[in-house]
């Protein structure tokens, strides 16, 4: 294998998805010290801070550096090269969030215990089913009073519709967590409690060993034998297939705060999971071993420093090999332009890249010429990769001027906010831009919206809240919306680029849409 494949082959690019408070920070910190990309835990991210619900923009400026730094890293382990996503939860939520999924090979689903699937994962969750990309699930915290496994299973296969498979399988939970049983080599790893906080030994043991009823203790003993006959009778077989698109889940039971598991986890993880996949583009797929250079915009991320109006634009390679000073087709702009010192997030510090490959993310700078979804490319090719679709925004305001003389700017800022992506716009039909309605994916976006109207264009609006929940793409091209026969609280709009959508304060007002309207088509996503 020519170390140009080889490089592409030992590459891993993934994201993380879990609902706030469900490990995912804590997880990922043990996967960097397995790697030796940091040392001392605790140092991923100033968790503290970034938990309070910061309604100052200005605090969460300050944190910028850190989250920036914190949402691509890149480490080595035993001969992988991995790129984690991560997936900003609690207030940084935003469409981001679902577009880093867009870059990502695979995801790792981390589940508290004691809760099961909460309502962030199963919106993270829609998006990697909808690029059927494997998903590996990862039931934390069975170090605390969990649910029932069985329960979790199947709550997990109802709710996700996903199948699953469990390498191992936990043995009681809390105080009385004794460890997994492991399917595959048929033996257990035992978890001993030492404070809640150190890292615990693993000790293997047969499921036949005559000292594990001792072990353990007879209760467990005989529940594990139950259950694990139950598994191997009645439960989903183990099909790399399904796994590879996306259909059945491979499942680990552990705690990330106590280190049991993770590294068993991380080692089946990376063995499964895939290497760089290929990616649609108007010339056919494009396959990661493919010489020549490509890649796409995923994120722009907007300095708010009012001084420097660049922009960090992260693109994805997905083929090609990329080399610093190259100079590439930004293919939307139509000009070649050289990429000079793009940046690459070594676990904690921005290093300049020199070389990276596919399934590698780097920051670009960004004078403002870039979209979300352009593709860059070698010179001597011309190809566009599949767009990234926009996704439902959940929350609604109005949005008004204050000052009615500055609509230009007004007007201008609106425009240019929604096309790096950050909020998304909409109007009535036929009306003018006196008032928007806006729409974002976390509430944290609208006062990023006030904050960069007033500060970069100078500009003060007023929101006010709207009562809608849910937005829909009208599919059907040649539908005439205004004889669609609606409810009276469902509302027509159009988005920026002239699509017609509804917006429905409840959900049974879109299955009535749905049901009055014979043939019409409805979308969450927008390609
Ligand atoms: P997140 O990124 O998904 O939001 O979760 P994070 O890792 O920050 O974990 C949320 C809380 O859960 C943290 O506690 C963390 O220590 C705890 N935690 C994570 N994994 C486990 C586990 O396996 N077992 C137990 N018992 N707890 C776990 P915190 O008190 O909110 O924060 P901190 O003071 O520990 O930083």
């Amino acid at each position: 294998m020519s170390s140009y494949e080889n490089e592409i082959k030992r590459r891993r690019t993934f994201a993380i998805i879990s609902h706030p408070d469900a490990g995912k920070t804590t997880l990922t910190e043990k996967f960097l010290l397995y790697g030796g990309a940091i040392a001392l835990a605790g140092s991923v991210k100033g968790k503290k801070t970034a938990k309070h619900a910061v309604s100052d923009w200005m605090e969460i400026e300050k944190q910028r550096g850190i989250s920036v730094t914190s949402s691509v890293m890149q480490f080595e382990y035993e001969g992988y090269c991995i790129n984690i996503l991560d997936t900003p939860g609690h207030q940084d939520f935003s469409e981001d969030t679902f577009r880093t999924l867009m870059a990502a090979d695979s995801a790792v689903m981390v589940i508290d215990a004691s809760k099961g699937v909460e309502n962030q994962t199963r919106k993270l969750f829609k998006v990697c089913v909808m690029r059927h990309i494997p998903i590996f699930t990862f039931i934390n915290k069975m170090d605390r009073e969990a649910r029932n496994p069985f329960d979790l299973m199947e709550e997990i296969e109802e709710e996700l519709g996903i199948q699953t498979y469990p390498v191992n399988w936990p043995i009681g939970s809390g105080k009385e967590f004794k460890g997994v049983f492991d399917r595959k080599k048929r033996e257990i790893l035992a978890f001993t409690a030492n404070n809640g906080q150190r890292e615990v030994d693993s000790i293997a043991a047969d499921l036949n060993d005559t000292n594990l009823e001792k072990l353990i203790g007879s209760e467990h003993y005989h529940t594990l034998v139950d259950d694990v006959e139950l598994l191997d009778g009645a439960g989903y077989e183990f099909d790399m297939e399904k796994v590879n698109t996306g259909q059945l889940s491979p499942v680990f039971f552990g705690s990330a705060l106590t280190n049991f598991g993770v590294e068993p986890f991380l080692e089946n993880f990376l063995q499964m999971t895939t290497p760089p996949l290929s990616r649609n583009s108007d010339i056919g797929q494009i396959s990661p071993f493919d010489e020549d250079f490509s890649g796409f915009v995923f994120k722009i991320q907007a300095n708010m420093n009012k001084a420097h109006r660049d922009r960090i634009a992260f693109m994805r390679i997905c083929s090609g090999k990329f080399e610093k000073g190259m100079e590439v087709l930004h293919v939307q702009g139509g000009k070649k332009l050289k990429l000079a010192q793009p940046q690459q997030m070594m676990a904690q510090e921005r290093e300049i890249v020199e070389e990276a490959y596919a399934g590698d993310i780097l920051g670009i700078f960004d004078p403002g010429i870039f979209s979300i979804g352009d593709t860059l490319c070698s010179p001597n090719r011309k190809m566009v990769f599949e767009g990234i679709p926009t996704f439902a925004p959940e929350h609604f305001n109005l949005v008004t001027q204050v000052d009615t003389l500055k609509r230009k700017q007004f007007v201008k800022g609106m425009t240019q906010i929604a096309q790096e992506g950050a909020i998304q716009i909409f109007q009535e039909l036929d009306s003018g831009m006196e008032e928007v309605i806006v729409g974002a994916v976390g509430v944290l976006q609208f006062e990023v919206l006030e904050y960069r109207l007033k500060n970069e264009y100078h500009v003060d609006i007023r929101m006010s809240g709207l009562p809608y929940q849910y937005i829909r793409w009208i599919e059907n091209k040649d539908v005439d919306v205004n004889s669609l026969d609606l409810m009276s609280g469902t509302k027509v709009v159009q988005d920026l680029k002239g699509n017609k959508l509804l917006l429905f304060s409840n959900s049974w007002s879109i299955q009535w849409a749905l049901e009055h309207n014979e043939g019409l088509e409805l979308a969450e996503f927008s390609r």
